[in-house]
Parts: C-alpha cells; sequence; structure tokens
C-alpha cells in the first residue's frame, strides 16, 4: 500500500439531474436521495484514497442549507480531509444549478466516515496517510481530530474524557 497520498488525489465531483422521482411533493429533491447521493461521492473519495473498498460508518454535520428544485443539476464535490487507522473523513460539498436561469448555489455540506475493509468485512489497518497542501486542507485535516473524537463520544466508543483534543474547543 502508498505510505502517503495527497488529498487532492481523492477529489471527486459527481453531476446529478433531478427527475421527478427524485422529488417530494412539493417538488424538491427528497432529502433521502441527497444523503446517497453524498454517500456515493464520499465513498468515490475514500476508495481513491485507500485503493479498498470501503463502508460507511458514520455521516455527521449534514447540513440542508437550501431545497433543491426539480429540474436543477446538482453538482457534488469531495475530498478526504484526514486518514486514521482503518477508517478516513470526507468532505462533501453539494451545489445546485438552474441552467436556464444561470443560478449556480451551494446548498449542502457533510461530514462521512468510511472504513476500510478486506475481503472478510474486518477493517484494513494502517491505510495510506494523507498529505494536506493547501490552507483549507491543512484546517480541515486539523480539525478532522476534534470531529472524529466527537463522533466517537456520540457513538459510544469513546470516553468524553478521553476526548482531549475535543476537550480543547471548551477550554479544558
Ligand atoms: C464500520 C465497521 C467496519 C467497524 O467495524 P469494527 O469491528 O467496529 O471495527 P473497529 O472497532 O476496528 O473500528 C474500525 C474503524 O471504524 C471506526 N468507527 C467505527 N464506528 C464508527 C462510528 N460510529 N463513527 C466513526 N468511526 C467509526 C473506528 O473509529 C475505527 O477507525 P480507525 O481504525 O481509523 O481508528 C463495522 O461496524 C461495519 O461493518 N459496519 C457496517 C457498515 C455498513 O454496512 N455501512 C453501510 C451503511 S448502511
Amino acid at each position: 500500500m502508498q505510505a502517503t497520498k495527497k488529498a487532492s488525489e481523492s477529489y471527486t465531483i459527481m453531476t446529478e439531474m433531478v427527475l421527478p422521482n427524485d422529488t417530494n411533493t412539493l417538488n424538491n429533491l427528497k432529502g433521502g436521495v441527497m444523503l446517497h447521493w453524498i454517500d456515493v461521492c464520499g465513498a468515490i473519495s475514500a476508495q481513491k484514497h485507500c485503493n479498498k473498498v470501503v463502508v460507511t460508518a458514520s455521516v455527521d454535520n449534514v447540513s440542508f442549507q437550501e431545497p433543491i428544485k426539480l429540474g436543477n443539476i446538482v453538482t457534488l464535490e469531495s475530498k478526504v480531509t484526514r486518514a486514521f487507522n482503518s477508517s478516513m473523513e470526507v468532505h462533501i460539498e453539494v451545489f445546485a444549478e438552474d441552467i436556464p436561469n444561470q443560478t449556480k448555489k451551494k446548498t449542502h455540506e457533510a461530514f462521512y466516515t468510511y472504513v476500510a475493509i478486506e475481503a472478510n468485512g474486518k477493517p484494513v489497518k494502517g491505510i495510506t496517510e494523507l498529505i494536506a497542501e493547501s490552507e483549507l486542507e491543512r484546517n480541515y485535516f486539523k480539525t478532522a481530530l476534534q470531529r472524529r473524537q466527537l463522533r466517537l463520544v456520540l457513538a459510544g466508543r469513546m470516553k468524553p474524557k478521553e476526548a482531549t483534543e475535543l476537550m480543547k474547543i471548551f477550554g479544558e
């Protein structure tokens, strides 16, 4: 396995059109469809980083900022922010474009966690390390540890007192 990889190597862009089957009775894109598209885009980034099959371990911080309308073009962009032992955090941004009206806006943002797994379903230990280059990538890399500790505490996988990076947010 490659020892290190740049964050930019996991960059993924995915484009979808909102069709009638994807919408609710208000003609807005259904939240579940959006979560599915985000999951697929993020999983591709995670696979590009570790060159392994991945499974989704957690979904957090999905903000639904604006409804997306029937007929809009949805662009999803994702990148791995940090790789841990077998898991990776991926940041995904979503943009909706109304081509006839020539408008494009950011509508969603999310962090998903994926785990690289072997054929037997067990996590791969010691995946490729991620190198953050740009200032934004370095910022996401740094804060990924706090988000990881928060989600592991909430999942009951880490004791709050062990979440030392998270405590720093509260000045403890
Ligand atoms: C995710 C999964 C592989 C973890 O397996 P496990 O036996 O608990 O393995 P481990 O305890 O060694 O954890 C493996 C990694 O998952 C991470 N993880 C497990 N649960 C997590 C959660 N709720 N949130 C974030 N990360 C989590 C651990 O922190 C660990 O990361 P690290 O190796 O980078 O430190 C296992 O729970 C699984 O297969 N879940 C189902 C996945 C799935 O079907 N997804 C589709 C969604 S419907």
